[in-house]
């Protein structure tokens, strides 16, 4: 089992996003809750949302990142009903808990719903988002982390401190490995394939330009940088394929997260440049 050094910056890296609390500066997971109408988001966050569905005119930036979350309910819900019990939610932002305007649930509660006895690992950088998950979550099963996902160590540490990696785990990464340049995400899913058992389960949405125009979507990944201070790097259906090499992928493959076990009910899914999604088997 790896050792856990718990500071990035002692491994040579920066700290990642909001790893130090600022108000003032827009956070990964506060803007994409303002987008959701999250009411426990600051001025510099509104204003950053407002900003990318400025810069991103004829792209509905509210419905995708709806969309996002709901498929990531709807995975969750699926791999808890098919017996599921351990969760890892790496970059998981601040649960959901019913505060946006959608009324979507956090994920630890839809996978509760199906396994009472679920463990619940929640990892991020972001202070606030860590405060805010031990506050909603608490309670029986459910750790929560701060850590930066390039911190290999640090990241298989928690994984190994909080669950029973002998058994199979679902890994959630949910809108976070655009935040990552391509060989760090690559030697995520390196690690991850290496440390977890048959049967577990990888889980990740990502942005993508594909189907929108190349032009607005440097400028929408540009105001991102200048918003937040950190890169984004949306990237094409080939590059997010590819991170899945090392897995078995599960029907339906590489989709739209619109495409992803689609409602039968509630409102129609509004289609447009999106985050792509996968779900693959560690063999
Ligand atoms: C857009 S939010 C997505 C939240 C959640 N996974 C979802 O899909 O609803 C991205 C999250 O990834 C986290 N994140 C970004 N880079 C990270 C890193 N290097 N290490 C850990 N977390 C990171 C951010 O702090 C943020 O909470």
């Amino acid at each position: 089992m790896p050792t856990n050094t718990p500071d990035p910056a002692a491994a040579g890296l920066s700290s990642g996003p909001g790893s130090v609390f600022n108000p003032a500066q827009a956070v990964p997971w506060r803007t994409y809750g303002a987008l959701l109408g999250a009411k426990d988001t600051f001025a510099a966050d509104r204003e950053a949302a407002a900003e990318m569905c400025r810069t991103l005119h004829g792209v509905p930036v509210k419905e995708v990142t709806r969309e996002n979350a709901a498929a990531l309910i709807r995975a969750v819900h699926l791999l808890a009903g098919q017996g599921h019990t351990q969760f890892a939610d790496l970059g998981g932002g601040r649960p959901m808990n019913r505060l946006n305007d959608d009324n979507l649930p956090d994920l630890a509660t839809v996978a509760e719903a199906e396994q009472p006895a679920r463990q619940w690992l929640l990892l991020d950088s972001d202070v606030s988002a860590v405060t805010a998950g031990r506050a909603l979550l608490g309670g029986e099963g459910v750790a929560v982390v701060q850590q930066d996902l390039r911190h290999l160590p640090g990241v298989m540490a928690a994984l190994h401190g909080h669950l029973d990696m002998s058994r199979p785990v679902v890994v959630i990464l949910g809108a976070v490995l655009h935040f990552l340049t391509m060989p760090e995400a690559q030697l995520l899913l390196d690690a991850l394939w290496a440390e977890l058992a048959s049967g577990s389960v990888v889980v990740v949405t990502h942005l993508t330009g594909e189907g929108a125009d190349p032009d607005t979507v440097q400028a929408g990944a540009k105001a991102y940088r200048t918003l937040h201070g950190i890169d984004i790097y949306p990237r094409t259906r080939q590059e997010i394929t590819g991170l899945a090499a090392r897995f078995d992928l599960r029907p339906p493959g590489v989709v739209q997260t619109i495409e992803y076990e689609p409602p039968d009910a509630g409102p129609a899914p509004v289609p447009g440049p999106h985050f792509l999604m996968w779900v693959a088997e560690r063999s």
